[in-house]
């Protein structure tokens, strides 16, 4: 069996990426509608060998779509998400717009695919720091419960869109040529530079970037109790997001037993050469699926405590990766339509 897909979004970023993933996933696609706003209509994409013409996103848009793969922002998502479900589909959307609604399932595949089983035909993409946050850390949690976590991040300019990856590239020739780098789509200069996450700050300091981390990842988790505290960074890196993350376990988790738990963790891979000082880099994760992790060592402040550092292409896993896997999960579990508490208890009791 095959899906009539469309791509929200297939001019930007993530929209290309899910473009190549469809095609190198050989994902059952029946028909595919590369969906963008009218700025865009009338461009032409290829995908395995043909051009795709791409479209203003419209009402009838979604006439006849399966699955909707949407990456267009949180305002077009809210414009557009509901006419799709209305028109018959389900949305994997990756903006922020519906990921804290009770009713919207929050999923990374690898740590609680089951949520997507309840979905009322919108399931949400988390945050790219929070996924690859997640990956690594739910296996040691599924071990030893992990009580705390403190991360700071170094965040590319692709999590800011395609024309931020372009800024960073002309900011960075602009000051080779000794000239003043122009900052357009991101708030300051990135090149040669790197400066905290310009999202919108709350009472208490924190970026919404760092609030996205606490609490999606305690929807993810299903633990309303884990402490998590961030600091995010944009660096002068284009396209995956690294990571320091400090857990504490509640009772001591070894070096040893996180490797070999990491070691059989799905989309999870360990780079650790302690002799050559190799671990994971941007570069070594960027256009890769598996999130890398490494530096897996031992806090000296604190017992309980660990220390690991990962790399993940943020465009991939971070985003467009993980929303086709979601689709897979939909495909292979036969999660399709939306939730009645009927098929709802039998997707529950099929989990196994
Ligand atoms: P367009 O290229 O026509 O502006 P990125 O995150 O890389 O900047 O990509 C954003 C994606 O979302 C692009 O495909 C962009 O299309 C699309 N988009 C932005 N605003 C809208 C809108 N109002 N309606 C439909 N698509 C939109």
């Amino acid at each position: 069996k095959s899906y009539r897909i469309a791509i929200l979004g297939a001019t930007g970023a993530v929209g290309a990426e899910l473009l190549d993933l469809l095609a190198s996933r050989n994902f059952p696609v029946a028909s595919l509608k590369l969906l963008a706003s009218p700025r865009s209509a009338g461009k032409s994409l290829p995908f395995q060998g043909e051009n795709i013409v791409v479209e203003a996103v419209s009402d009838r848009a979604f006439d006849n779509v399966d699955i909707v793969l949407a990456s267009a922002g949180g305002s077009t998502a809210k414009a557009w998400a509901a006419k799709a479900v209305a028109a018959g589909a389900v949305v994997i959307d990756n903006s922020s717009a519906f990921r804290m609604e009770p009713h919207v399932p929050l999923v990374v595949p690898e740590v609680n695919p089951q949520a997507a089983a309840r979905h009322q035909g919108i399931i949400a993409n988390p945050n790219c720091t929070t996924i690859l946050m997640t990956v690594a850390v739910w296996p040691l949690h599924q071990v030893k419960r992990v009580q705390r976590i403190v991360a700071a991040t170094y965040q590319s300019a692709s999590g800011a869109g395609a024309r931020a990856m372009e800024e960073v590239k002309i900011q960075a020739q602009a000051i080779l040529n000794g000239e003043t780098p122009v900052a357009e789509i991101l708030p300051y200069p990135l090149a040669f530079n790197l400066f905290p996450h310009n999202s919108p700050l709350n009472d208490l300091g924190y970026c919404e970037e760092e609030m996205k981390m606490v609490n999606e990842t305690r929807k993810i988790f299903n633990d309303q109790n884990i402490r998590v505290t961030a600091t995010c960074v944009r660096v002068p890196v284009l396209r995956a997001h690294s990571e320091a993350i400090n857990l504490e376990f509640e009772t001591p988790m070894s070096v040893q037993e996180a490797k070999e738990i990491l070691q059989n963790a799905p989309g999870v891979q360990i780079i650790e050469d302690w002799q050559a000082n190799h671990f994971p880099m941007p570069i070594e994760a960027t256009g890769r699926d598996p999130v890398l992790v490494g530096r897996i060592r031992q806090d000296i402040s604190h017992p309980h405590g660990l220390e690991i550092w990962l790399c993940g292409d943020q465009i991939r896993k971070g985003a467009a990766l993980n929303a086709v896997q979601i689709a897979e999960v939909l495909i292979e579990k036969n999660w399709l339509q939306p939730a009645t508490s009927e098929n709802q208890l039998s997707a529950t009791s099929n989990r196994g």
